[in-house]
C-alpha cells in the first residue's frame, strides 16, 4: 500500500471494545494505518486482550480492567460495558497525559480511534483536548434502522402486536418491524435504550470510520451523512486490506484446511455463529439433525461457549456423530477467513455477525441466515432480499434447517444465490483497488487524520 509522506511521525491510539467482533476490526484498522506510515498504540482491557507479540508493529497500553472473575457472557453484556467504561478511564488517562508530556520516537499524538462503546474515550480526550474518530464495526443500515427505530419509539408505533411483524418499515424498506434492531413487539427495557442512543451518539467527534463500503452501503450512507455533520470514511472491508493480519482470541484449529482438502469443490457447508451468540440445547439439537438430514458435507464450529452453561460438544449425541462421522467435521474454532476462501466451502450457515458477513461475500459464498440479535437481523434481511446472496430459513427447526441447507447447495436458486455471491466479491475488489470507493476514503482519511495534528 502506497504510504503519503509527512514530515513528522505521527502516532494514532486505537481502542477496541474487547470482544472478538470488535477487536477484529480495529487490529485490521491498525495495521492499515501502519501501512500508511503512522505509528499506532493500541488501549486494551487486560480481558481478552491479543497477543502483543503477534503485533511487533503495534505499541500496547494494557488496561486495568478488573475483569478477572466477572461475568462476561453475551446475557451480562450491558455490566460488563458499564464495568469497563468505569474501570478503564483512569488507567487511561494516565497513560495519555503520559503520552502527551513526554518527546517519544512513536511520534506526537494525531488522534484516538475509538469504538463508541467505550465512551470514557470521549471524556479523557476532551479533557486533554485531543481529537477523536469513532469506528464503526457494523453496517450503516443498521445504524440507519436505530435512528428510525428511536423515531418510531417517540410516534409511539413500538411496541406493536405480533401481527404486524412482517409489515414493512417506509423510511427503511425492504427492513420489516422483525428486522429491527430490537424486539418490536416488547416494551425495551430503558437501560438498553440508554445503552443504544448512548452507542449511536459520537459526541465530539471529528469523523467516523466505517467497515464498510459503498457497493453495499451506499444509500444509508448518504443519508447518515446528512444526520452526522462530520466527514464519514468507508474504507472497507477491512480484512481484505490487512490480509495477513492473525485475530482470533481463540487457538485456532488448523486441521480443518486438511479435511476440506479432501472434499469436493463446492460441497461443503461452513456452519459458525460467531464469537458471542449462544443456543439452548434444543436449538444445538435441531441444527444437528438438519446437518444430518441435509446429507451434505459440514464444517461445523461448536465453540465450548456456544451453549449457555455447558459444553456444547458434550450434548452432540452419539448416533448424530456416528451417521456423519464420514462426511462432517466439528472444531471449536477455526481461521475463519482461510475457510472461507478454500474452495471446497459452498455455503456458509451464519448468525450474520458483520465480519463474517463481509469475509464470506468477499470470498463469493452465498449464506443461510440465522441472525441472532442487534444487526444481525438487518444483515440477514439485506443478505436475503437486497443482494439476494442469503437464504432466509422458513423456521429454525430440523425441518428449516434441512431446507435451508439444500436450497443453498444443491438447488438452482442456491446456484443464483452463488453467481450473485461472485459478482458482489468483484464489486468489493474494485471497491479496494485503485480508483474504488474505499480506496480513495482511505487516502482522504489520511489526509484528514494529518490535518487533524495540524
Ligand atoms: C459481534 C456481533 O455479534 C456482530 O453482530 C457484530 O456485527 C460484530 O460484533 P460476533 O458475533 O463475534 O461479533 O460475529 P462476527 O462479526 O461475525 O465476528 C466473528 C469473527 O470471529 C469473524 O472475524 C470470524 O472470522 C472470527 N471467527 C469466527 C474465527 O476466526 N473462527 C471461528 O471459528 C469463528
Amino acid at each position: 500500500m502506497e504510504k503519503l509522506g509527512f514530515e513528522r511521525r505521527q502516532r494514532v491510539v486505537l481502542v477496541p471494545f474487547p470482544f472478538q467482533g470488535h477487536i477484529t476490526p480495529m487490529l485490521q484498522l491498525g495495521s492499515i494505518f501502519h501501512s500508511k506510515g503512522f505509528s499506532i498504540t493500541i488501549a486494551q482491557t487486560k480481558f481478552n486482550s491479543p497477543n502483543p507479540s503477534n503485533y511487533p508493529e503495534f505499541t500496547f497500553l494494557p488496561l486495568s480492567d478488573n475483569l478477572d472473575n466477572y461475568d462476561t457472557s453475551f446475557c451480562n453484556m450491558l455490566n460488563v460495558i458499564s464495568f469497563v467504561n468505569t474501570n478503564c478511564e483512569g488507567p487511561f488517562e494516565d497513560y495519555m497525559v503520559q503520552m502527551l508530556g513526554e518527546e517519544d520516537v512513536q511520534g506526537e499524538v494525531a488522534c484516538i480511534v475509538y469504538d463508541p462503546i467505550m465512551n470514557f474515550v470521549n471524556v479523557v480526550a476532551n479533557k486533554l483536548n485531543l481529537p477523536t474518530i469513532v469506528l464503526k464495526t457494523t453496517p450503516a443500515t443498521y445504524m440507519q434502522s436505530q435512528v428510525v427505530m428511536f423515531q418510531l419509539l417517540e410516534e409511539k408505533l413500538i411496541p406493536l402486536p405480533e401481527s404486524q411483524l412482517q409489515v414493512s418499515i417506509p423510511q427503511i424498506h425492504p427492513l420489516r418491524f422483525k428486522d429491527l434492531p430490537l424486539p418490536a413487539t416488547d416494551k425495551i427495557p430503558q437501560d438498553v435504550l440508554d445503552f443504544t442512543q448512548s452507542y449511536m451518539d459520537i459526541k465530539s467527534s471529528s469523523a467516523i470510520i466505517w467497515n464498510t463500503a459503498n457497493t453495499l452501503d451506499h444509500y444509508p450512507l448518504q443519508q447518515l451523512q446528512q444526520h452526522f455533520r462530520v466527514p464519514i470514511f468507508p474504507i472497507g472491508p477491512f480484512h481484505k486490506l490487512a490480509p495477513n493480519l492473525t485475530t482470533s482470541l481463540m487457538e485456532e484449529d488448523n486441521g480443518c484446511l486438511s479435511w476440506l482438502d479432501k472434499q469436493a469443490p463446492n460441497s461443503v457447508i461452513y456452519v459458525s455463529f460467531g464469537s458471542l451468540a449462544i443456543i439452548d440445547e434444543n436449538a444445538l439439537l435441531e441444527i444437528a439433525r438438519g446437518l444430518a438430514k441435509s446429507e451434505q458435507p459440514f464444517l461445523w464450529v461448536v465453540r465450548p461457549s456456544l451453549l449457555n452453561g455447558s459444553n456444547a460438544m458434550d450434548f452432540l449425541p452419539e448416533d448424530f456423530k456416528e451417521r456423519t462421522r464420514e462426511r462432517g467435521c466439528i472444531v471449536k474454532w477455526v481461521p475463519q477467513r482461510k475457510v472461507l476462501a478454500h474452495p471446497a466451502v459452498g455455503g456458509f450457515f451464519s448468525h450474520c455477525g458483520w465480519n463474517s458477513t463481509l469475509e464470506s461475500i468477499c470470498e463469493g459464498v452465498p449464506l443461510i441466515c440465522m441472525p441472532f440479535f442487534t444487526d444481525q437481523m438487518v444483515i440477514a434481511r439485506y443478505m436475503n432480499y437486497v443482494w439476494k446472496v442469503g437464504v432466509e430459513l422458513e423456521n429454525v427447526l430440523e425441518s428449516g434447517i434441512e431446507k435451508g441447507i439444500r436450497t443453498l447447495m444443491v438447488s438452482e436458486e442456491g446456484k443464483v444465490m452463488r453467481k450473485r455471491a461472485f459478482e458482489m466479491k468483484l464489486e468489493l475488489e474494485q471497491c479496494i483497488n485503485g480508483g474504488g470507493s474505499s480506496y480513495e476514503s482511505l487516502d482522504q482519511l489520511v489526509e484528514f487524520i494529518v490535518s487533524l495534528a495540524g
